[in-house]
């Protein structure tokens, strides 16, 4: 039980990698907020389901009301918080093309939910994990950013910034005894996002990893138990590549 009564939020946590997350937090005796712009309480259910408690917040992540309500809901049910996953994203939902269709109004929302969520969740979890003189904030970045995909460069240069946010706050919460580091994952099956990828493309990253098969949201789940955990108290300011060596070069 290496989450033993911990507190996690995870943001995006109502399906795909974020209720992956959520479940294995719960496995290792996290109390897990489910933070999601769908409904949470399916993830909920089977948190609880498996003898954890858990609490559901219906929330956009770039709604500055909303993320403070997030904190506050969280404060009120379970009196602290130690981690913070920022884990929501728009990913699966993008259509990949060249970067001139791009619409503009495509771009700004995806910077506006994959990165100022990030930052308005950090500040709101923010107080509550100075009073305790510790937290953890464990920011999804993404291989994409490593590798440079082509037809998704807003995904691709939102995740770039995660990293940039991930080292600047970490320098900056160090003091605080709050961890900041990232998990970049590789291509994972996670549901939406297989529908907007090709077999062949599917293959060819398969292929492209010293680990040769698919991965999935299992996959991540060490990971985050880890970088949660006191295991990792001496980490901060990294970016974990997760994707079976996908992205050495
Ligand atoms: N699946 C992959 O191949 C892959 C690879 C690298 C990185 N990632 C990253 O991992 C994370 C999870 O990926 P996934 O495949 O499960 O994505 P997904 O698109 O399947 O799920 C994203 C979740 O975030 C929620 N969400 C979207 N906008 C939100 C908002 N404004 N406020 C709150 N919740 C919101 C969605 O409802 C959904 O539950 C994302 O950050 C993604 O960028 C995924």
């Amino acid at each position: 039980m290496r989450l033993k009564d911990k507190v996690v939020i995870v943001t995006g946590g109502a399906k795909g990698i974020g209720r992956a997350y959520c479940l294995g937090a719960a496995a290792e005796g996290a109390r897990v907020v489910v933070a999601d712009l769908a409904d949470p309480k399916p993830t909920v259910k089977e948190v609880e389901a498996r003898g954890a408690q858990a609490l559901g917040v219906e929330s956009d992540v770039s709604r500055e009301a909303d993320t403070q309500r997030l904190a506050t809901e969280t404060l009120a049910r379970f009196g602290r918080i130690d981690v913070l996953v920022n884990n929501a994203a728009l990913y699966g939902t993008l259509k990949r093309r060249p970067f001139m269709d791009i619409p503009l109004e495509e771009w700004d929302r995806v910077m506006s939910v994959n990165l100022r969520g990030l930052f308005l969740c950090a500040r709101a979890v923010f107080p509550a994990m100075k009073a305790q003189g510790k937290g953890k904030i464990i920011n999804i970045a993404s291989s994409t950013f490593f590798k440079g995909v082509p037809h998704y460069i807003h995904y691709t240069t939102s995740k770039g910034g995660v990293v940039g946010f991930t080292r600047s706050l970490a320098r900056e919460l160090g003091e605080f005894g709050i961890r900041v580091n990232a998990i970049a994952p590789g291509f994972t099956l996670s549901g939406e996002n297989e529908k907007n990828i090709s077999e062949e493309r599917k293959q060819a990253n398969v292929q492209a990893r010293m680990l040769q098969r698919a991965e999935v949201p299992e996959d991540l789940v060490g990971t985050l138990v880890f970088l949660a955990s006191d295991d990792s108290d001496f980490i901060t300011g990294q970016t974990i590549l997760v994707d079976g060596g996908g992205s050495v070069h």
